[in-house]
């Protein structure tokens, strides 16, 4: 028995990286899934592989800074298959490497925008379903640097923090509605996002990356797909309010002083 059947499903920023893998994953466990992202080139490409080999996928443009993309794209999977049973907030932006007094009041709402404010949008316009239907899971992407500090991305972690928080109060609000909320917090995981990090920075953070993880290397995005089905599934029926981490033990261990050892 496929652990989605019959769920509808809308995945953020979905045509690449940990939203690609969730919405394969996610399609593979029997869902309906409604990918969305600003690149539509990759987005239509992914979702015509993904339907040619037996999944459920429909594209739908959405940038997640902006709130009628949000709206429309929530009213086009519910107007379509009448219910939303998942939504997996899952776009953001790695914007940092630079100390807090140089960076941008730009860079930084553009920041809040796309990482954080999106999530507050998200649930916004899928609740009022889920409160219907009496059923409904969230799964917010928060970050372990929500959880650990790192030199250079003092707005990043404060989204990732924010939307922990924010998920926490979710489920406690919803949890009357049997609505779940959950965040996902994975280490360093191999993504277009980390190797455009790796390009500025060179290869240097890759081999700092692997040495700060306990278990030896940094984490795949089919890793972090395994958690968010999970989350999503019948299997987590009393899980709500909850952090995950998938970040192989990252922020379990003191920071890695590479000079020490
Ligand atoms: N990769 C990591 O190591 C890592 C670690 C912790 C948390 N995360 C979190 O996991 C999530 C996914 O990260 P990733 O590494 O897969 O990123 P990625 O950059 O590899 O992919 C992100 C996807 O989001 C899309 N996107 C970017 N801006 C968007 C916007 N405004 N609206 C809609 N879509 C947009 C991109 O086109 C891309 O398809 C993010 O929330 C990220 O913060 C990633």
């Amino acid at each position: 028995m496929k652990r989605l059947n019959g769920k509808i499903a809308i995945v953020t920023g979905g045509a690449d990286g940990i939203g690609h893998a969730i919405s394969e994953a996610m399609a593979g466990e029997g869902a309906h899934i409604f990918v969305s992202d600003i690149d539509d080139a990759k987005g239509h490409a992914f979702v015509d592989a993904l339907n040619r080999s037996g999944g459920k996928v429909n594209y739908v443009h959405c940038d997640v800074s902006v709130e009628s993309d949000i709206a429309d794209l929530i009213a086009k999977a519910v107007e379509q298959t009448g219910r939303l049973d998942i939504l997996v907030n899952n776009a953001a932006v790695a914007i940092g490497g630079m100390p807090v007094h140089e960076m941008t009041d730009e860079q930084w709402h553009r920041l809040i925008a796309i990482n954080l404010t999106s999530v507050f949008r998200g649930c916004k316009y899928a609740l009022p379903h889920m409160i219907r239907q009496h059923s409904g899971a969230i799964i917010n992407m928060a970050s372990a640097q929500g959880h650990i500090g790192l030199e250079g991305w003092t707005a990043y972690a404060g989204a990732k923090g924010a939307v922990m928080a924010m998920t926490r109060q979710m489920a406690v609000e919803f949890g009357p509605h049997n609505v779940r909320v959950n965040s996902i917090s994975p280490g360093t995981i191999n993504t277009p996002m980390n190797e455009k990090i790796i390009a500025e920075h060179g290869d240097k953070i890759a081999r700092a990356w692997v040495k700060m993880h306990p278990i030896g290397r940094i984490g795949t995005p089919q890793e972090v797909a395994e958690a968010a089905v999970y989350l999503a599934s019948d299997a987590a029926g009393f899980t709500t309010g909850m952090d995950l981490r998938v970040d192989g033990g990252l922020t379990a261990t003191p920071r890695y002083v590479p000079d020490l050892i």
